[in-house]
């Protein structure tokens, strides 16, 4: 495998205390987390609710990490400038979501954003073929999303392997994120098939060890493997 930069760890703030929110995101920036993920669910395309923009407003407020905003939304196009204006610097949406998906990244980009394309556990990598040179990012549902916590489904490990290898084939220099049931014994496996982007909530805010031990766990895990 070519050598390519350590992995990076996206804190899930699904899993966060949300009752001291400001807090646990700095304790992930000075953990050494290099983004925070923000999962916006609006209890239709998942069976769950979370978050909308002032949440992210107010993330924002608290670090300087780029925010990477996780749209599980019906016609997320509708908001996607507002969550660009709340500090999203990565808006990613799901490639079921969207029928103009070829659309809806490059409004995100017109915005100033940088543009994911997330792909649920049953969505193949081949219906990324066409828009594989408009994203900045491909995430890989590695459980099926809605809740944190869900075990990691190793049939995605082929999935990240084909990906990886159609990014590299158009020299694409996209991110492969991974996002559900990444822990210290899966990430080594998701980094190996080519994920270079961690997405982890229980395994950040969960552990019941510090964010900071847990996070430098997760580095500890996949350090040499890239
Ligand atoms: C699930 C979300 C994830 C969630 C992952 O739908 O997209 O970002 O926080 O949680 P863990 O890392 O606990 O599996
Ligand atoms: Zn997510």
């Amino acid at each position: 495998m070519k050598s390519r930069a350590p992995a990076k760890i996206a804190a899930s703030i699904l899993s966060a205390d949300l009752t001291r929110l400001g807090e646990q995101v700095k304790e992930a920036e000075a953990g050494g987390a290099d983004r925070v993920h923000i999962d916006v669910m609006d209890g239709t395309f998942v069976p769950n609710i979370t978050f909308g923009p002032a949440v992210v407003r107010a993330v924002h407020r608290t670090t300087d990490l780029p925010l990477s905003t996780h749209l599980m939304i019906v016609e997320p196009e509708r908001y996607i400038p507002e969550f660009v204006a709340a500090g999203s610097s990565w808006v990613q949406v799901h490639q079921e979501t969207c029928p103009h998906l070829h659309r809806t990244l490059q409004q995100i980009k017109s915005l100033g954003a940088r543009a994911g394309v997330v792909l649920n556990p049953a969505t193949p990598a081949a219906s990324l073929d066409a828009i594989l040179g408009d994203v900045d990012s491909v995430l890989v549902m590695t459980v099926n999303p809605g809740f944190g916590g869900q075990k990691f489904i190793s049939s995605m490990l082929d999935k990240i392997r084909r990906i990886r290898c159609m990014l590299d084939s158009c020299g694409s220099p996209a991110d492969i994120e991974v996002d559900g049931g990444i822990d210290p014994q899966t990430a080594p496996l998701v980094v190996e098939a080519g994920a270079n982007v961690l997405v982890a909530g229980q395994a950040v805010f969960g552990t019941g060890h510090s964010v900071t031990q847990a996070i430098a766990r997760l580095r500890e895990v996949v350090s040499g493997l890239r």
